[in-house]
């Protein structure tokens, strides 16, 4: 039987990691302009981590975790998310005692038992960053005018931004016996899950994907009513903020997002073009976290990104810069492929990418396959040129062609 990747996972080839390689050199670009330093944290951690960060009552944590046990009775778990590990990692190495705020961020798998489809994988990549040690709306509108700018630059011109406020422990605790009284009466007729987080986290019921539930919660209250008044001044100033830079954005109450650790400022950026999996990029502040597991109390901000629904959604409007190809050295005769072979060598110890054909075959074969490594520029040594210690240069989009001698040639291309 042919082995085949695991279900929900794939392959990305070279023909396609050209792609891969220039959205996150854009990400980097724009990293390195709003001071975010790369942080690489592993690709499992324990299990706990993930538990008391995103919540037990989670999808996430209750149904899409990869764990495991090690050998040695460990409870390990494949990351399902990047925000964990980097509070993890902010505290255990005691970073924020350099002082000032801490901005931190990476790309790298991700995984979660999801059922696969259009935009949903079981391993995704993603882009993130966050921001330690910043309490006030600023940071949040800096950090929303990355995402939108970014979004801009990798082609999603459509990406709309929906911003909401989760608000915080003095006001939520009302807002949950709020959605408590509404949902009393429909109580019996709620799922299994829902019943249960009725009593543990009602806010959860919000974001459940059964029908049913769904139905029965549509009107349930807005939290943006209920906000306490340090809240909604936050929200005030996201806001201003925001449209001082002209981003766009819409104020939608119903996000919750599916991870518990937020506080305040949650958004999600949603596209079309990719059905039911149409939010590319979404975060939130998250205030309380660090303190929660075990460091200084310290506000936080931050997004992450799926690598695959960007690629995706951006289409033919990604900005691919030119393909450049390599210089192909072709050869006619055993002798000049001897020389042409220690030419490829000197062209690449001096940084300049080049092909040649293996194994001594016809010209029109050898210049077919520079042809099909979409050569810029192709050098073609015959027993006459190297009789004269010279070579044929051949532009291979104009085909336009000329004789250097065979000592230039790495000058030549180099100034090329
Ligand atoms: P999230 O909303 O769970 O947030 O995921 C962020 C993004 O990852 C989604 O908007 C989506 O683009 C992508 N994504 C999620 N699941 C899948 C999947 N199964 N297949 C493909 N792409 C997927 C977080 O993970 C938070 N850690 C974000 C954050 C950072 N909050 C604060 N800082």
């Amino acid at each position: 039987m042919a082995l085949s990747a695991p279900r929900g996972t794939q392959d990305i080839l070279p023909t396609d990691a050209a792609r891969w390689q220039a959205l996150e050199a854009i990400f980097r670009q724009f990293c390195t302009r709003y001071g975010y330093g790369e942080i690489r944290t592993p690709i499992f951690e324990t299990t706990e981590l993930f538990t008391r960060s995103v919540g037990e009552e989670t999808d996430i944590v209750s149904k899409q975790m990869y764990t495991f046990e090690t050998r040695g009775g460990d409870s390990l778990t494949l990351r399902p998310e990047g925000t964990a590990p980097a509070v993890r990692a902010l505290i255990q190495n005691n970073l924020m005692a350099a002082g000032g705020v801490q901005k931190l961020c990476y790309t790298g798998p991700i995984f979660r038992y999801e059922r696969p489809q259009k935009g949903r994988y079981r391993q995704f990549n993603q882009l993130g960053i966050e921001a330690f040690g910043a309490a006030g709306p600023d940071i949040d509108a800096e950090l929303l005018i990355f995402a939108a700018d970014f979004l801009q630059a990798v082609g999603l011109t459509d990406a709309k931004l929906e911003l909401n406020s989760v608000g915080c422990p003095a006001c939520r605790p009302q807002y949950r016996e709020a959605l408590r009284s509404a949902f009393a009466g429909v109580r019996g007729e709620l799922c299994g899950d829902c019943e249960r987080r009725f009593d543990t986290n009602p806010l959860r019921i919000l974001d459940c994907k059964v029908p049913h539930c769904k139905e029965l919660t549509k009107d349930a209250p807005v939290i943006l009513d209920i906000l306490c008044d340090a809240c909604k001044t936050h929200l005030a100033g996201v806001e201003k903020n925001l449209q001082s830079a002209g981003v766009a954005y819409i104020i939608n109450p119903h996000i919750v997002r599916g991870l518990d650790y937020y506080t305040r400022t949650a958004f999600e950026f949603v596209t079309g073009g990719l059905g039911a999996q149409n939010t590319v990029l979404a975060g939130g502040r998250y205030d309380g976290l660090v303190a929660e597991l075990g460091g200084p109390s310290t506000p936080a901000i931050g997004f992450a990104a799926g690598e695959e629904r960007l690629l995706l959604s951006a289409g033919d409007n990604f900005p691919m810069p030119d393909a450049i190809g390599p210089v192909f050295l072709a050869a006619m005769g055993a002798t000049a492929a001897e020389r042409v072979f220690a030419l490829a060598t000197e062209l690449r110890r001096a940084g300049i990418p080049a092909a040649i054909s293996y194994g001594g075959r016809s010209l029109k074969a050898q210049l077919k396959e520079a042809n099909r490594q979409n050569a810029s520029y192709a050098l073609i040594l015959g027993d006459d040129e190297l009789s004269r210690e010279e070579i044929i240069l051949r532009n291979m989009s104009n085909s336009g062609q000329e004789v250097i001698a065979l000592g230039e040639v790495v000058a030549r291309m180099s100034e090329i």
